[in-house]
């Protein structure tokens, strides 16, 4: 089948390649979908879309109009896809739900470490031949507490590694996870995860029950000095509380992959840009904050899962109608 494939950058066009070996015809653009760039797809019968896509109810209607009847997302989170309007628009919608769980959970743990370890100061420092270590002073993850909010793939993976460290391991979830036990995971309320863990690392999906899950009033019992790891989604921490909260001090780091208006502005180049997000501005300007640009799932394993996944969607599609990773019946 014609698939316009957005928000495709040059870095997934190899794989994608690969996994399609000429069995669909696959357009790319890194153009992103919008109300705006909908009417590219004009001929196609699927698009294959990426997080910061906007699928929203009104794009998905002028792409039906267009007709198209497949959505790909290139995604494991779905939170940029109105699921009810596809549906009643019968619309097929499939993500991929599990490309490499430990791609995100090990640049958790990276930003953890370089962050807490003070990595990017004591390159800078290095690199103008300051060797004085005053301003480098870490702590050991040994021995602290680590609270996983959301225990499924990702979060279970974070929470073997923390395990690995010698942590004491506290985890928040709906669906506790069948195997917890095994790392010595113990299930708490969120506001005891909160009030007891040195480290919290989110994992959760976001939707209308944990949009600004962490506010004001979580910041406010969590410890002083406590670190805060999102790499799920920005819009699950209130942006507004967290600075607060850095910038009294209270907060000991935090480090974020994700960003709650990161849509336009991650995955472009603004060199030459000013930025006229204040929020994200004063965010960058805390020296305990270390900032990656939604790349948590960027390894070469994980972009070949992607590619391999989204084509199997496609065809199953073709042939039975349905995917395995279709997101209703
Ligand atoms: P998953 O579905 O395996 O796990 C999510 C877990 O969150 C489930 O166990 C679920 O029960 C739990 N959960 C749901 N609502 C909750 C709530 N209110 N409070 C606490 N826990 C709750 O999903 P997976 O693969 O682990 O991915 C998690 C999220 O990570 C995705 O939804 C996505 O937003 C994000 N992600 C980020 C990436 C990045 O590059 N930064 C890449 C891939 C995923």
């Amino acid at each position: 089948m014609k698939v316009l494939c957005y928000s495709l950058k040059p870095f997934e066009r190899p794989e994608m390649m690969r996994a399609n070996n000429n069995q669909h015809e696959l357009i790319f653009t890194e153009q992103s979908l919008s109300l705006t760039t909908a009417a590219l797809a004009k001929g196609c019968k699927a698009v294959c879309i990426f997080t910061n896509d906007d699928a929203s109810g009104q794009v998905l209607e002028a792409l039906h109009e267009l007709g198209i009847v497949y959505i790909a997302t290139r995604s494991a989170g779905y939170n940029h896809i109105a699921l009810s309007v596809a549906k009643k628009l019968q619309m097929r919608v499939a993500n991929v739900p599990s490309y490499s769980p430990n791609a995100v959970a090990e640049h958790a743990v990276a930003l953890l470490m370089a962050l807490n370890r003070r990595l990017v100061e004591s390159q800078l420092l290095m690199q103008m031949q300051d060797f004085r270590l005053d301003a480098l002073v870490g702590f050991n993850i040994h021995g602290k507490t680590v609270g996983v909010i959301g225990t499924g793939q990702i979060g279970f993976a974070f929470a073997k590694i923390m395990h690995g460290f010698g942590t004491r391991l506290l985890g928040f979830d709906p669906q506790p996870h069948p195997q917890a036990s095994s790392i010595g995971l113990a299930y708490v309320s969120l506001e005891e995860l909160l009030r007891q863990s040195d480290i919290i690392s989110i994992h959760c999906p976001l939707n209308e029950h944990t949009q600004y899950m962490i506010d004001e009033a979580q910041f406010a019992i969590m410890k002083q000095g406590a670190y805060l790891i999102n790499t799920a989604r920005g819009g699950i921490i209130r942006t507004s509380a967290l600075i607060k909260h850095l910038a009294s001090g209270k907060l000991g780091g935090a480090c974020l992959d994700v960003y709650e208006r990161e849509h336009g502005l991650f995955f472009h180049d603004h060199r030459h840009a000013i930025l006229q997000d204040e929020a994200f501005i004063r965010l960058r300007s805390f020296p305990n904050v270390l900032i990656t640009g939604h790349q948590a799932f960027l390894t070469v394993e994980a972009l070949r899962n992607i590619a391999q996944t989204t084509i199997d969607n496609l065809n199953a599609w073709e042939q039975q109608g349905r995917s395995l990773n279709d997101l209703y019946d």
